[in-house]
């Protein structure tokens, strides 16, 4: 039987920067590799390698979109980079408490939502940003 993929990437999650779009797609395979795992029984073993890929790849990722939202001058950058910490801090935080509760699922649901409220609320604002500077 083919399993479900948890989140189905589609064109409405694009920002219409490739990079980050391509960055952004990484991600949610990921995160949708760890749901497979779940549904054949074997979450609690893949939490902590995708756990920390996941950190480090979402470094690159912010390091990418911080270095084009400081040359695009968006005017709400600090705030901006505050989630990106606050979520690199959360990640560090999970991966400690999974190494004792291997509670796959929780993890699973909070990537998502977190993800999925970040690409289509906060990184949608600073799009307009970065085509005016690409456009000059
Ligand atoms: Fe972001």
């Amino acid at each position: 039987m083919h399993k479900m993929l948890y989140i189905i990437w589609s064109d409405k999650n694009k920002l219409d920067i490739p990079i980050i779009d391509e960055q952004h797609r990484g991600i949610i395979s990921t995160i949708n590799s760890l749901h497979y795992f779940i549904q054949i029984g074997h979450g609690a073993e893949i939490l902590t390698p995708t756990l920390t890929m996941l950190a480090q790849y979402t470094k690159i990722h912010f390091k990418t979109e911080e270095a084009l939202l400081a040359k695009a001058k968006y005017p709400a950058i600090e705030e901006h980079c505050a989630l990106h910490k606050t979520l690199i801090e959360k990640i560090e935080k999970l991966s400690i408490e999974v190494s004792r509760d291997r509670d796959a699922g929780r993890v699973l649901i909070f990537l998502r939502e977190w993800w999925l409220n970040h690409i289509n609320k906060e990184d949608s604002k600073y799009v307009l940003f970065i085509r005016k500077y690409e456009r000059s």
